[in-house]
């Protein structure tokens, strides 16, 4: 159980392959820049999740895969045909998750601003359960579902007051952020009856936030979910823990990453002592998970190519067709993604910066990186951007989005 991910990037005979398939093959087939999916990994990874609940013994785990990471419609049908739920948090990505063949019945609805209209169609839908992330939430739910003379399954996001240790701009979990209930209005609203005419309580709920590699704040979390778990005392078909699993990108996640299965067997430990030794009801409450990053992440790669180089004094710029338009974190949050060039080259290398067409100095995929001397038409490939990738691609500076291309488990790609 201690295998880790592994990436369809690879080298061989010096030149860079993605699943086994030359990469100048397929980008002689397709205008950059564009996304490279492996189907094969991204299947292997949620298998991989799953397998390591089973081996913790995490009681009938569901793994609802956070489309905001990936929604890429061919890539969630093979994550359905898996037996992936999903984690959804718009009107949009309902729609996503019920035409990829996700039931119903494996869909979670989180997010803080969930309109009328989103409620109603996730009532209409009979999703598993309305993460509720305000008491004003639950009202709606609780009046809407009166009107379409229906129930509607709820479960209150908790928000554990902990500090995950990870970029501020993903961190979720404290009393600062804008999400969760604390408990001590949840557990006012369990008694509150008006808020139930409609609306049954069949869960609980988190997510503290996400590439999380240390899980210290994940332990302290799922303990203050399953306390709260029994001091709610009703029975419970579900608590989900979230997602938030990192993945190790670069050398600085490598020194302290976690694996699928030191991630599970923290969980189960934890809820072993803080809720089912002490659950009054029957012991069959399920745990349900939203990761989405690890799912998908090492999935991807983003391949662009060199539209010339320049250099200023001791710098050295290699300008690529893809810009931070097509892909976004190492902009927007400083993250660390490897970036391999297509032949390997066995010649000195030169410290480069990879940078994009958009005018922002915030456009580059890496500063300083060491790399043989490219040169105008050369292949780049950003590598593990299968999560948060093409899902936050926009069309800043009037650019068109980037193509997808999936490689499939056949080999083939389209
Ligand atoms: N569940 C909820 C309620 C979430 O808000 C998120 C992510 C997830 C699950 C999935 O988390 P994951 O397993 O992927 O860490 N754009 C940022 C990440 C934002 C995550 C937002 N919420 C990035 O590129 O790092």
């Amino acid at each position: 159980m201690e295998k880790k991910n592994s990436s369809p990037l690879c080298y061989k005979k010096g030149k860079l392959h993605f699943d086994n398939i030359p990469l100048s093959t397929i980008a002689g087939k397709v205008k950059t820049p564009f996304y490279l999916y492996s189907e094969k990994t991204l299947v292997e990874n949620f298998n991989y999740f799953l397998d390591s609940a089973n081996s913790a013994q995490i009681n009938r785990p569901l793994i609802c895969f956070a489309l905001k990471a990936n929604p890429n419609l061919k890539l969630l049908k093979s994550l359905a045909k898996a037996g992936a739920g999903a984690d959804i948090v718009s009107g949009g990505e309902l729609k996503r998750a019920l035409d990829a063949g996700v039931k119903a019945s494996k869909i979670v609805f989180s997010g803080v601003g969930k309109t009328q209209e989103e409620i109603i169609k996730g009532i209409k839908a009979g999703i598993y359960s309305f993460n509720v992330e305000s008491i004003e939430e639950l009202e709606l739910i609780n009046i809407e579902a009166k009107k379409l003379k229906k129930r509607a399954r709820v479960a209150f996001r908790l928000n554990p007051k902990v500090h995950a240790k990870t970029h501020k701009h993903i961190s979720t979990g404290f009393k600062t952020h804008k999400f969760g209930i604390l408990k001590s209005d949840i557990l006012k609203a369990v008694k509150n009856k008006k808020l139930w005419t409609h609306t049954d309580l069949v869960g609980l709920s988190m997510h503290i936030g996400s590439q999380l590699t240390c899980l210290k704040a994940t332990r302290k979390a799922v303990k203050e979910l399953g306390t709260l778990a029994i001091e709610v005392n009703r029975p419970l078909d579900f608590l989900d823990v979230g997602g938030g699993l990192g993945v190790d990108y670069g050398p600085e996640e490598k020194k302290k990453f976690s694996t699928p299965f030191q991630y599970m067997d923290l969980i189960s430990k934890q809820l072993k002592t803080s809720f089912y030794k002490k659950y009054a009801f029957e012991n069959d409450t399920r745990i349900v998970f939203e990761p989405g990053r690890v799912i998908a992440a090492r999935a991807g790669a983003f391949i662009t190519k060199v539209v010339r180089t320049k250099k200023s004094e001791d710098c050295f710029f290699a300008i690529v067709d893809g810009g931070m338009n097509d892909f976004v974190r190492t902009s927007l949050y400083g993250a660390y993604h490897e970036i391999y060039t297509e032949k390997k080259g066995s010649g000195k290398k030169i410290k480069t910066d990879i940078v994009g067409p958009i005018c922002e100095t915030a456009d580059c995929f890496g500063t300083g990186r060491s790399l043989p001397k490219l040169k105008s038409g050369d292949l780049i490939s950003v590598a593990d951007v299968g999560a948060y990738g093409f899902s936050m691609a926009s069309h800043y500076n009037m650019r068109e989005l980037p193509k997808e291309i999936i490689v499939k488990k056949s080999g083939s790609f389209s």
